[in-house]
Parts: structure tokens; C-alpha cells; sequence
């Protein structure tokens, strides 16, 4: 039977083809449909739920403050809101990782963050090009287009997508080819008619792109490559950051310092819209409101973001917590990775699947698992990932449930292996 959302909304929508059903309500990880069936949420708003759904400490002080009649909209201008936000950033996240950054409010989501990094490393630098890489994604207006890999989101943008190209992200050649060799020839010859670029942006682990994650010694490669010839390193934490990797910023363990970070996802922790751009003070070249955008200071976002910093960051016990349940998944997806002819791990902590050598299994195993009460998407240019993306807070229970469901829904698509035993 057709619905108002089949016969009203545009045919741009797509999660909700995969997933048909009517999600009315959630708590923790588990979402409810209004006919009361039960679904574990291993998707967390693609990377916007890292806390879960309705999270208590978080709810909380938020309806405290609408009940205030405190600011609720205030473009960029002071509010207690704000200031208790940038204050418990500062204290909670930069200084103890003895990170200087400027902070700066771009615009409600993950592509405005990258908009103005792009923006602000060619006013720097005086230059135009930016480097991306191969099966990127950084958002969909022109400029995040621009440095986003998928050939179907860029021909959405219906004109040459200019200044930006791609290099080859952390193995994409198999290992054969040593990182940036052509990268470091092109910089460095005066002929290679490669323009000097403005800036390099990166994900530590690409979400969308099938989460190839680069390894902290690539990481740190780039990193310093980028300082040799004086080009600004931008990092893409959009969905990876805020914990998702086990470290808040998902960079940490490669001991790099970016030069400008993008966060947006998982920042306010609630699920409100919130982004963040940060960079060195000396970068902060910016005129006054030479960037701006109506909802940069959307205070119910701020009070849930302090709380969530408050709350999971401000110690290491969640971080401990963190890496149980990194620990928890991986053996999971190893199992699962066993049972299928061909098929591997990919990601990093709990942004982190299976990539299958049949491009359709991924999608055959998100709907079998959804049939079995379980949400996971997939990823990767075919779609050949399963992605899991778990909350931070999901319980080691709920965690074995989901993976239990997982194994049983590959099974029934593409299990050629036997599961030895039981999770
Ligand atoms: C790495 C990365 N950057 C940018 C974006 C764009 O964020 P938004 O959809 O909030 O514009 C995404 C979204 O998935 C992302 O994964």
C-alpha cells in the first residue's frame, strides 16, 4: 500500500527504502516502530547517535533548559549556553590533549565543517587545489562534492566538480606501490604541472567509502609530507570522531596534529544538528562573517554536547568501556569474515564491517538482518560492505545480541563456511 512518504516525498529518499518501517520511538540502542516491533540499532544515525538514542544524561539537562526559557536560537552571539560549551571543549578535549585549536561554528552539519576548511586552507595559502582521496566522502555541497569520491553523488552536482584531485588513499594499490611516491615526485618536480595544493583532506577511516582505514604509519607519512612542502593537512572527523575509533579525535593514535579537523555527527551527542572546524590559532585569517549561516548557534546542541563531554569524557573509564566493546566487535566480525569464502574485516574500532568478494551479499545480509530485528547499512562504491556502527554505549549483551544476528542473517545469504560454535 502506497503512504504519504511513497506519494509525497521526493524520490531522493533512501534509507527509508531499505528500511520500511515507521520508526516512532528509541532508547539506548534499541529503536520501536509504531507498530511496536523491536529493532538494535548497529547504525547510531549514521555516526550522529555515538551516546544512543534519548540518552538520559543528555535528555536531562536538555529539557531542563527548554523548560528555562533560556536562548534556544542565537546566530553567533554569547549565550551561557556556548560558553559553558566552549569552555568544557577547552578543558575536557583540547587541553588535556595539549591541542591548541581555534573553534569555529560553520553551520549545522558535517559538509558546512568541510565547506569552511576547504575555504579557509585556500585563504591561507592563496592557493586553489585541493587533494583528496580515492572513495572519499565529505558531503554534498559543491565543494565537500568536489573532494568526495562516488561518481553517482558527483554527477548529482550537475557541473564539473574544479580545482581538486585524487590521490590514491592507504593501500589502494594492494601494497605494491610505496605510499606517496607519486605524491612526493609531483611536489617536488617543477614540471609536473601538478599545482601546488591548498590542502590535503583526509578520514582516517572512510565511512561511506567502505571503510579502509589508514594505517597510523600512512597517517603520520602524510602528515609530515604535508609539512614538508607546506600544504595544510585537514582532517575529516566527521564521522569518525567523537570517539568512534576508541580515541575522541580519531587521529590520537597516529600522534599526528592536523592542521584544521572537521567534526560535526556526533558533537551535541544527542542527535541535534551541531559542526565544528578547527584549527591553529595562526590560521584563524578569517574577517568577521566572512563565514556565516543562521543556525551556528543552536544552544539546545551546545547544553547536550557540554553534557556528553561532561559525562563520557572528562575520565578514561568510558574510553576503557570503549575499547572492551572494540575488542567485542572485532572478534565478532572476524567470525563472521570466516564464514565467507573471500570476505575480510575492514575499519577500525567500532567503525568497522565486512567486505564481501560478491558486491550484492552486503545488501542481501543488511536485509536479512533487518528482517531478524537488526538495523546495519552497508558501504563501499558497491555497496559491498556490511557497516556496523554500534553506539558507544551499547552494552556487551546487546553487542553479542546484534552480532548473533549478523552471523545468522550471512548465514542465510551467504554462509559456505561452518561458524565454529556459538558467540
Ligand atoms: C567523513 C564525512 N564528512 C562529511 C560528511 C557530511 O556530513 P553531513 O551529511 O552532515 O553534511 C559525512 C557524512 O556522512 C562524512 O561521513
Amino acid at each position: 500500500m502506497m503512504d504519504i512518504f511513497e506519494t509525497r516525498e521526493s524520490e531522493v529518499r533512501s534509507y527509508c527504502r531499505s528500511w520500511p518501517a515507521v520508526f516512532e520511538r528509541a532508547q539506548g540502542s534499541t529503536v520501536y516502530t509504531e507498530d511496536g516491533a523491536e529493532y538494535l540499532d548497529f547504525f547510531s544515525g549514521a555516526g550522529a547517535l555515538n551516546y544512543g538514542h534519548n540518552n538520559p544524561a543528555l535528555l536531562e539537562p536538555l529539557l531542563e533548559y527548554l523548560r528555562s526559557g533560556a536562548i534556544v536560537h542565537s546566530l553567533d552571539m554569547k549565550t551561557p549556553a556556548k560558553r559553558k560549551f566552549l569552555q568544557t571543549f577547552e578543558d575536557v578535549i583540547l587541553k588535556p590533549r595539549n591541542l591548541d585549536y581555534k573553534v569555529m561554528f560553520p553551520g549545522p552539519t558535517g559538509t558546512n565543517t568541510v565547506e569552511a576548511a576547504l575555504k579557509l586552507a585556500r585563504k591561507i595559502t592563496g592557493r586553489q587545489h585541493i587533494l583528496s582521496f580515492t572513495n572519499a566522502f565529505h558531503g554534498m555541497t559543491l565543494g565537500s562534492l568536489s573532494v568526495t569520491g562516488n561518481s553517482m553523488k558527483r554527477m548529482g552536482a550537475g557541473i564539473p566538480l574544479t580545482n581538486s584531485s585524487k590521490i590514491p588513499y592507504d593501500d589502494y594499490f594492494d601494497g605494491e606501490t610505496a605510499d606517496f611516491l607519486w605524491l612526493e615526485r609531483v611536489l617536488e618536480d617543477s614540471g609536473s604541472g601538478v599545482d601546488k595544493p591548498a590542502g590535503i583532506i583526509v578520514e582516517t577511516v572512510q565511512g561511506e567509502g567502505g571503510l579502509n582505514a589508514a594505517r597510523a604509519a600512512w597517517l603520520r607519512g602524510l602528515s609530515e609530507l604535508c609539512k614538508k612542502h607546506d600544504i595544510l593537512l585537514i582532517v575529516d572527523d566527521v564521522q569518525a570522531g567523537c570517539g568512534r575509533t576508541g580515541t575522541f579525535f580519531s587521529f590520537e593514535g597516529a600522534g599526528i596534529t592536523p592542521d584544521i579537523v572537521c567534526l560535526s555527527k556526533s558533537i551535541s551527542g544527542f542527535g541535534l544538528p551541531m559542526a565544528l572546524t578547527l584549527f591553529r590559532p595562526e590560521l584563524d585569517a578569517w574577517t568577521p562573517g566572512e563565514h556565516n549561516g543562521t543556525f551556528r548557534g543552536h544552544n539546545p546542541a551546545f547544553v547536550t554536547a557540554a553534557a556528553a563531554l561532561e559525562t563520557y569524557w572528562a575520565d578514561g573509564k568510558f574510553q576503557q568501556q570503549v575499547s572492551a566493546r572494540i575488542v567485542q566487535l572485532h572478534e565478532g566480525l572476524e567470525r563472521i569474515a570466516a564464514s565467507v569464502e573471500g570476505a575480510a574485516v575492514r575499519g577500525r574500532g567500532l567503525l568497522a564491517g565486512v567486505v564481501f568478494p560478491d558486491p550484492d551479499t552486503a545488501g542481501k545480509i543488511a536485509a536479512a538482518a533487518f528482517d531478524r530485528g537488526l538495523l546495519v547499512e552497508t558501504s563501499g562504491p558497491e555497496s559491498e560492505v556490511v557497516k556496523l556502527m554500534p553506539a558507544l554505549t551499547i552494552s556487551a549483551d546487546e553487542l553479542d545480541r546484534g552480532l548473533d544476528i549478523l552471523i545468522e542473517a550471512t548465514n542465510a545469504v551467504a554462509g559456505t563456511r561452518e561458524l565454529a560454535g556459538a558467540l
